[in-house]
């Protein structure tokens, strides 16, 4: 694999072939890249939710109606699958302690005793961001866009074609997966498929700026 390769090939796809589908094996592969991608002391703060049905393709374009984001609904009606990316709206020490009794079950965590200094230095790191640096969400939203990271980089290197998107409405995806119920928000939509004969993207050059300005090296 050549990862300078993907990085210069990959790219935001604009409109989806909706006759072709990804293997469900290869969106086996996706999900677990998404389940094993790292997050700060592990703390795990998101929720994906995979979209391959026509129905569910539909609720998640209606985020997409007003004349702001309705450039990103054919994504999502066209794309094989869409994964939204959500983030936990609270960090309680309820689900800290869930985490920890999932690393002591997986043999990470052996003993009362390291179980505790472990759940004291978790704890520590959420109470910073709650009480001093007052950055919970944005601290959770952080952990998902490195799983959008993963995701982007992981769907290229199986010639997966995918769009990362923050251009949807939020209120109204949250309320028709009555995701703040359950105490999460959306975040990100990313369909995933293969493009278009005519996707005026895929044939543009990529830009970015120049190296040394993005670039240090010491
Ligand atoms: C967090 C994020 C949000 C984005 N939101 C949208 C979006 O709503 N619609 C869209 O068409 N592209 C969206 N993009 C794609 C960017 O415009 C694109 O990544 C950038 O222009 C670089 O082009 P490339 O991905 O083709 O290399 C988004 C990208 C990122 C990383």
């Amino acid at each position: 694999m050549n990862i300078s390769k993907i990085a210069h090939t990959r790219y935001t796809t604009k409109k989806y072939d909706p006759s072709k589908k990804i293997p469900q094996e290869l969106m086996n592969q996706l999900i677990d890249l998404l389940h094993f991608c790292p997050s700060s002391i592990n703390s795990q703060p998101f929720h994906f939710i995979v979209v391959t049905s026509e129905e569910g393709k539909k609720r998640v374009g209606a985020s997409m109606d007003e004349d702001v984001f309705i450039y990103n609904k054919s994504k999502i009606l066209d794309a094989s699958a869409t994964v939204v990316i959500c983030s936990k709206t609270e960090m309680t020490e309820d689900h800290i302690r869930k985490v920890l009794d999932q690393e002591e079950k997986d043999g990470r965590i052996i003993g009362a005793e390291k179980k505790k200094k472990t759940l004291d230095l978790y704890m520590g790191y959420v109470n910073a961001h709650l009480h001093d640096t007052k950055d919970i969400n944005c601290w959770m939203e952080k952990q998902c866009y490195i799983a959008l990271g993963a995701l982007l980089l992981g769907a290229a290197s199986l010639h997966i074609d995918a769009t990362p998107i923050e251009g949807f409405n939020r209120k109204i995806l949250d309320r028709d997966l009555e995701l703040r119920e359950q105490g999460y928000t959306s975040l990100l939509l990313v369909p995933l498929g293969y493009h278009a004969n005519d996707d005026y993207n895929f044939t543009l050059p990529k830009s970015r700026l120049p190296k040394d300005q993005i670039f240090k090296f010491l």
